[in-house]
């Protein structure tokens, strides 16, 4: 079976992750969530000071401070999957928090933010045998990739199962709150100028609104087989 790119793109909320991660285990390629790098920027906004009172974020610093944020990934075996770092400290639960989520979008919208980490998203695929996912994979990222795939769900059940995500690991999360944060991120998403989420006229979609994780995983493996043996 020949090494390829995997290009997974998508709403946010839409279990594209935990496809990923599952397929990546199972064929022993490389996963990277590019959506934690958004967020991890986001951190480093958010402990020096780089949002004032009205959120608003102050480009010029963040400018001069991008290559002083180092990302990077570290598997953890207790739970088979990879933390994200930030200048060496693992902030993988704080970087899936309200305070992240709520702030990322504008972040992931500044040109230099995407330049930067794009670059650093095309080193890490250097070498094929990587799934990847996020929202311009397989648009800007790898526009090569043999298999690409575009998921959608509907708003309403990616805000359940944020909800319920959040909810297991012990937060107090509004139903409500968290809906209206996926309309406007998809929103945000969809329409900034640079490398706005659309879907690669190769990419196949999948509407996973009623599947379960067991049939999701069992669909994606199948594509990755008709890629792979291509
Ligand atoms: O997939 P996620 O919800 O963790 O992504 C967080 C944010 O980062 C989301 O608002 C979209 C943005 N993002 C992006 O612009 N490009 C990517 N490749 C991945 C994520």
């Amino acid at each position: 079976m020949k090494k390829i790119t995997i290009a997974i793109d998508g709403f946010s909320s839409c279990g594209k992750s935990t496809m990923a991660k599952d397929l990546a285990k199972e064929i022993g390629y490389i996963y990277i969530d590019s959506g934690a790098m958004y967020r991890t920027v986001t951190l480093y906004c958010l402990q020096n000071g780089l949002f004032d009172k009205e959120n608003n974020i102050d480009t010029d610093r963040l400018e001069q401070e991008m290559d002083r944020i180092h990302i990077s990934f570290k598997f953890n075996k207790e739970t088979g999957r990879p933390d994200t770092y930030l200048n060496g400290t693992r902030v993988e639960d704080q970087i899936r928090g309200m305070e992240v989520s709520s702030r990322v979008s504008p972040v992931s919208a500044i040109p230099f933010v995407r330049e930067a980490l794009v670059r650093q998203q095309q080193a890490m695929g250097n070498e094929k045998g990587i799934v990847m996912d996020g929202r311009d994979i397989g648009t800007t990222v790898f526009p090569n990739a043999e298999l690409k795939i575009f998921v959608t769900a509907s708003p309403e059940i990616r805000a359940q199962r944020r909800f319920d995500e959040l909810k297991a690991k012990g937060e107090e999360p509004v139903f409500d709150e968290i809906l209206e944060n996926v309309k406007q991120r998809d929103y945000i998403d969809q329409n900034r100028e640079v490398s706005p989420l659309r879907k690669a006229e190769d990419a196949i979609t999948l509407d996973n609104s009623n599947m379960t994780i067991a049939e999701q995983k069992k669909w994606l493996y199948e594509q990755y087989l008709k890629a792979a043996s291509l």
